[in-house]
């Protein structure tokens, strides 16, 4: 098992513990083989393209339904990451979107 947490909060990245998005836009992240999700080179998963499609279409139809908050706020902009996020013990309220 490769716990992921290990390379993508890798200190060596200096935009580790940060909510960085434009980190995958300018070339960084993909350049940064301690986080590409899918790997690279000749093993590269070949499922990639099938895995965001699938994973984005899902978020986007949820988003499309309902608006997300969470029950007890742990994450925010003005807060530091936690170096983990149990799945498990993350609850959210969903209520119908209102658009
Ligand atoms: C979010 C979903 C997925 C993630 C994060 C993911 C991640 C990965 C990673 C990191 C590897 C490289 C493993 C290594 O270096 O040994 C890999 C390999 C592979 N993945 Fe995925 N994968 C995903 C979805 C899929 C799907 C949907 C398929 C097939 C439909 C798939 C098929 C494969 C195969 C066959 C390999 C082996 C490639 C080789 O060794 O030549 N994966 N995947």
């Amino acid at each position: 098992m490769i716990p992921v947490g290990l390379h993508t909060r890798n200190p060596q990245i200096d935009y580790a513990d940060a909510f960085t998005p434009e980190a995958w836009l300018d070339g960084r992240a993909a350049a940064d083989w301690w986080i590409v999700p899918f790997s690279a080179g000749p093993g590269r998963c070949p499922g990639s393209d099938f895995g965001g499609t699938v994973g984005a279409a899902a978020l986007a139809a949820l988003l499309r339904q309902y608006d997300f908050r969470p029950v007890a706020p742990r994450l925010g902009p003005g807060r530091p990451l936690p170096k983990a996020l149990d799945p498990f013990t993350l609850r959210l309220y969903a209520a119908p979107a209102m658009r």
